[in-house]
């Protein structure tokens, strides 16, 4: 039994993705207080922003023989991302929105995952039918019949690389109006807010049980 969790909040302290991931994982944990946890910490030790570009130029486009350093770095970089993936039993993610998008070093992360050849077309998906479960956060409310639905340009795309893309069995935690408490003008939606946590908190918990093996009851 095995974890592999990517934080992609750019702080520790407060972050409510982490609180809820924390759920997930101390669930999960319970199954086995001994199993090894691999961790990314994308959001506060970003991966090298040009690593992408250097994995894609050395992707076959360029003889093996004028690689420069940096383009053998990234491939390796790449490389190792892939692994952490591929050698977890179960996966979790925690990536909050940020102006109304996908965290830009959750972006990196897969884009450079996705250069690896194991992750392309040939690559047999590899990560096919693995548990994996996303916590995402919003600062603002994007459910349906709200003024800002259609808002979240983040969860859609996070879901068609994960689910589409790569084939996980993945189940989402979404806690929104993260910033109540924090933002006086939402002081209104007090009340809305700490029932959207407390759900979330539920979901976490059940989703943590799915996550240790407990797929076929949790269905
Ligand atoms: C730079 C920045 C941009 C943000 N943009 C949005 C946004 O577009 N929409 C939104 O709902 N919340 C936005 N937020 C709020 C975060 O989604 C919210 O604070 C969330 O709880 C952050 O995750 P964390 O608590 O794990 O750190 C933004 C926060 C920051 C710091």
């Amino acid at each position: 039994m095995s974890l592999f969790r990517l934080d992609a909040s750019i702080r520790v302290e407060g972050s409510t993705s982490r609180e809820i991931a924390d759920i997930v994982e101390g669930v999960w944990r319970a199954g086995d207080p001994a199993a090894p946890v691999t961790r990314r910490h994308v959001g506060t030790e970003p991966l090298p922003s040009g690593a992408w570009a250097a994995a894609v130029a050395a992707s076959g486009l360029l003889p093996a023989d004028q690689s420069t350093p940096g383009q053998a770095e990234a491939v390796a970089l790449a490389a190792t991302l892939v692994d952490e993936l591929i050698d977890a039993e179960a996966l979790l993610f925690a990536v909050p929105l940020y102006n109304f998008g996908v965290s830009q070093h959750f972006k990196t992360w897969v884009d450079l995952v996705l250069t690896d050849p194991r992750m392309g077309p040939a690559g047999g998906a590899p990560l096919a039918g693995k548990p994996a479960v996303l916590v995402t956060v919003h600062g603002g409310n994007y459910s349906p019949g709200t003024p800002r639905e259609g808002w979240d340009h983040a969860t859609g795309w996070i879901r068609r690389i994960l689910e589409d893309g790569w084939h996980l069995d993945l189940r989402v935690v979404e806690r929104e109006f993260t910033l109540v408490g924090v933002n006086p003008s939402l002081d209104a939606f007090t009340e809305l807010a700490a029932e959207l946590k407390a759900t979330a908190e539920r979901k976490a918990l059940e989703d943590g049980r799915w996550l240790l093996g407990d797929r076929r009851a949790a269905a």
